[in-house]
């Protein structure tokens, strides 16, 4: 590679089943140049998310992803140059710059960020993860002290957030996810009250144990047959925050959704309500003085889990789907 260069992933082919290394390839182009208006990006850290599978699909809250161009992502940036308003060299930006070295992009498409360190932070506790956690939770789950909070993908970014923050509010907290390891280590790390390990079987039943009272707001990050188990075991007039549907992403959708939708809803009152984070950001300053007090106090743990080198971006999210990182999982480009 010389410095001319950009190296790009680039999806090949969209798949129709279960992601693989084959649908991607790395290729490379020149460095582009900014137009009017644009800045040329150094991308520094690409930001790994359940959601890039989801953009597979089809057209979501943002465009589908197409064959054969740059597999698109959000990433963490540095102004190289600049032939835009209020845009310097050596500034950092957050934007879709896709998962390449180098991206020229329209200033009305950045964020500009502090510079902090550790960097990181702007793609985990105070970037995309940490925001949907908060306002996901706050917002819309409408937590209380003493209310049993049950989250799934509990081990994952915005997971391991969402529980933490529910520990703060005074709320019993209760973690799904796959495997021991990852239990043990929400509770006896994290400070969840209990942990259900759903690869382990009997979902229902471990859940039933864990939260005895009933639950008061579920945060669901995965659909399928976890919000199935975690419908008939909702309190009366519960609310059930749907962050996404990870249990969904990677294969072909289920045949059926999950039992109890909506004569569940109906019976116990519940409030079932999506969310998308981007429609939070006039609100952002009031998470974020949150959240950092919050990191500076020591109650909320930043677990990162970051994975060197562009070439290995499929692999990092292919791993992701299957459930091998803990807390916000990202590459060094
Ligand atoms: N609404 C919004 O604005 C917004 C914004 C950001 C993210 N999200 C959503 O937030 C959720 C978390 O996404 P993330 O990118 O932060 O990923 P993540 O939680 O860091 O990682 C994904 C985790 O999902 C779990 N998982 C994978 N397949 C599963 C299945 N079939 N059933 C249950 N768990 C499964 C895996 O952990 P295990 O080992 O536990 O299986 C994996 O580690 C996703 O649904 C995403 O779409 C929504």
């Amino acid at each position: 590679m010389t410095s001319t260069t950009n190296r790009q992933i680039l999806l090949i082919e969209k798949p129709t089943d279960k992601l693989g290394p084959e649908h991607f390839k790395l290729s490379e182009a020149a460095i582009p140049e900014p137009g009017d208006g644009e800045a040329l990006l150094r991308v520094r850290y690409i930001s790994l998310d359940a959601a890039n599978r989801a953009w597979m699909h089809g057209a979501t809250y943002r465009s589908a992803v197409e064959a054969n161009t740059v597999m698109a992502g959000g990433g963490i940036a540095e102004v190289v140059s600049s032939r835009a308003d209020g845009l310097a060299p050596g500034d950092i930006v957050f934007a879709d710059t896709g998962w390449q070295d180098y991206a020229a992009l329209p200033a009305k498409h950045l964020t500009k960020m502090p510079r902090i360190e550790p960097l990181t932070y702007l793609l985990s506790v105070y970037g995309i993860a940490g925001l949907t956690a908060y306002f996901g939770l706050l917002d819309i789950g409408k937590p209380r002290e003493g209310h049993t909070v049950v989250v799934s993908a509990a081990a994952g970014s915005v997971g391991s957030i969402v529980g933490q923050i529910a520990r703060i509010k005074g709320c019993r907290v209760v973690g799904i996810a796959g495997g021991k390891d990852k239990c043990h280590w929400l509770t006896s790390e994290l400070g969840f009250d209990a942990a259900v390990d759903y690869k382990d079987g009997a979902v229902f039943k471990a859940l039933r144990a864990a939260a005895p009272t009933g639950i008061d707001v579920y945060f669901d990050n995965v659909g399928g047959e976890i919000l199935e188990a975690c419908l008939p075991q909702m309190n009366n007039y519960g609310r059930i925050a749907c962050c996404g549907a990870i249990s969904q992403y990677d294969g072909a959708p289920s045949a059926t959704g999950p039992r109890g939708v909506p004569g569940l809803i109906v019976v116990k009152r519940l409030i079932m309500q999506g969310f998308i984070v981007m429609d939070y950001m006039k609100e952002r300053d009031r998470a974020l003085a949150d959240l950092q007090s919050w990191v500076a106090s020591g109650q909320l743990k930043v677990q990162e889990d970051i994975i060197d080198g562009l070439e290995n971006t499929p692999k990092a999210l292919i791993g992701l789907l299957a459930g091998d990182n803990r807390g916000k999982r990202m590459v060094r480009v």
